[in-house]
Parts: structure tokens; C-alpha cells; sequence
């Protein structure tokens, strides 16, 4: 049986989880399920996708050079990343905040 990874997702005083299969991007979780976070350049370019990781760190895929560049920019924390950049490889807990 296919692993599956929890991801909740906190946004404005809710929280919600969901089950995906292992590997998937936010990109595509997001696709399907309604969740609050927004993408345009898809691309590490604009910022919007940015959340914060509450939980589960190390099970989303490491930063690319080109996101991290992007987060060093904004002046990010370490605990903040772009959805549009993130596979999902275990249970996370993320925070949106705009
Ligand atoms: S959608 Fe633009 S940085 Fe993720």
C-alpha cells in the first residue's frame, strides 16, 4: 500500500488536515483539495506560496537553489518556505499567514 502523509494546514484561526500520497507536490495537493494558499509564478519568483513550518520540517523536500535564494531575499525565517517548491515526503504542520 502507497505511503500517505498528513498535511494540516493552518490559516486565520482554522486548521485542517489532509492525506496525500507520498511525494506530492503542495502544488498539486492544492489542485485538488480547497486549501487557503495562493500561487501565481509557481516559480520562486513572486512569494505568494509562502508558509510557515510548524511541524514536519524535514518531510517536505529540500530548498532548491532558486528558493533559497528567494527566501534569503524577503529576509524569510528558516521555518518559512514556498508551497510551490515543496514535495511532501511525510506528516507537516504549516502555517499561512497573509
Ligand atoms: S507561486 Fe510564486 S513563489 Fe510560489
Amino acid at each position: 500500500m502507497a505511503k500517505k502523509n498528513k498535511v494540516t494546514i493552518n490559516y486565520n484561526g482554522d486548521s485542517k488536515t489532509y492525506t496525500t500520497r507520498n511525494r506530492l507536490g503542495f502544488q498539486a495537493l492544492c489542485a485538488k483539495e480547497d486549501t487557503p494558499i495562493e500561487y501565481d509564478c509557481r516559480d520562486s519568483d513572486c512569494g505568494i506560496c509562502i508558509f510557515r513550518v510548524l511541524e514536519g520540517e524535514q518531510n517536505l523536500s529540500a530548498a532548491e537553489e532558486k528558493e533559497r535564494d528567494y527566501l534569503k531575499a524577503l529576509h524569510a525565517d528558516d521555518n518559512e518556505r514556498l508551497a510551490c517548491q515543496c514535495r511532501i515526503l511525510g506528516d507537516v504542520t504549516v502555517l499561512v499567514e497573509y
